[in-house]
């Protein structure tokens, strides 16, 4: 059977018009991806950015709150303070800062406990601790925690739910207050700072930590240098402010109210 001929041209006619087709799909469908890939590496850039890197304070405090809330099961393991560290971290500078014989500690977003549960594990702290959180859920994990000391040791603590500010508590009633890698995820930490001094007795000791290293720079017009940070915390009318290389991402911020 004769095979039918079609003329040359209209075959290059043909595979022209193919040609241009499938081209033009594929630059429709590119760029369509382009558009979706873009936007889901924002999408993730800011979720990084906002959830991650600074845990919801650009979006209010009741998210950063209820990040801890869901995440509290797990703080313990991926923070996993060690007893010795602690010990040179966290009960040595408060011991050392402490004039009273007894003194009455506020923690201001103790989280799991790590204050009350470091300086009563000790041994040496005969004062009282009165601890607060915003999140439930954190305080849960800190009053199980506290469990693991003895009676005598544990009615020395309380833990209250309250939010860092304003603090439920009067003017010059406490004689240290201590705020562990905190500051940066609240509201405003300046007005929480004053509540931390207003609730100091003269002569009474702070001890704040302040965010440092790159992570430090995510939290934009809230980043605090070392300048700025003694400034702030001096202004507040407390004396002898001191700024100590602490954590790799954190410095300690020490000092006593005029
Ligand atoms: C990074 S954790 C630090 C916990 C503890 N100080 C430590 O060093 O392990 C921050 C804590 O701040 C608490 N927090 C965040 N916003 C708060 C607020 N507005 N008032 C009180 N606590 C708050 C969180 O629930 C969380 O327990």
């Amino acid at each position: 059977m004769a095979l039918m001929q079609l003329p040359r041209e209209t075959i290059q006619h043909e595979n022209k018009a193919v040609k241009s087709r499938s081209c033009h799909c594929a630059v429709q469908f590119g760029v369509m991806e382009y558009w979706i890939i873009g936007a889901i590496l924002l999408l993730i850039g800011l979720y990084y950015w906002l959830i991650i890197l600074t845990e919801g304070v650009f979006l209010g405090r009741r998210l950063v709150v209820w990040l801890y809330d869901i995440s509290a099961f797990r703080y313990d393991k991926v923070k996993d303070y060690e007893l010795e560290d602690e010990q040179i971290l966290v009960v040595e500078p408060i011991l050392a800062g402490t004039r009273a014989v007894a003194p009455r500690l506020l923690d201001v977003a103790t989280g799991t406990g790590r204050v009350p549960y470091f300086l009563m594990e000790d041994g040496r702290f005969e004062g009282e601790i009165v601890a607060i959180d915003g999140s439930a859920k954190m305080l849960g994990y800190a009053i199980k925690r506290i469990g693991e000391l003895s009676a005598e040791s544990q009615s020395h603590i309380s833990f209250h739910h309250e939010n860092a500010t304003p603090l439920p508590f009067e003017d010059n009633s406490f004689d240290v207050v201590t705020s562990l890698e905190a500051l940066e995820f609240l509201p405003d930490d300046a007005a929480a700072l004053r509540e931390m001094v207003r609730v100091l007795r003269p002569g009474g000791f702070l001890m704040v930590t302040r965010r440092k290293e790159w992570e430090a720079y995510a939290f934009l017009w809230r980043y605090r240098s070392r300048e700025n940070m003694q400034n702030l915390v001096e202004q507040m009318g407390m004396g002898r402010v001191q700024l100590l290389d602490w954590q790799s991402n954190y410095d300690l911020v020490i000092g006593y109210k005029d």
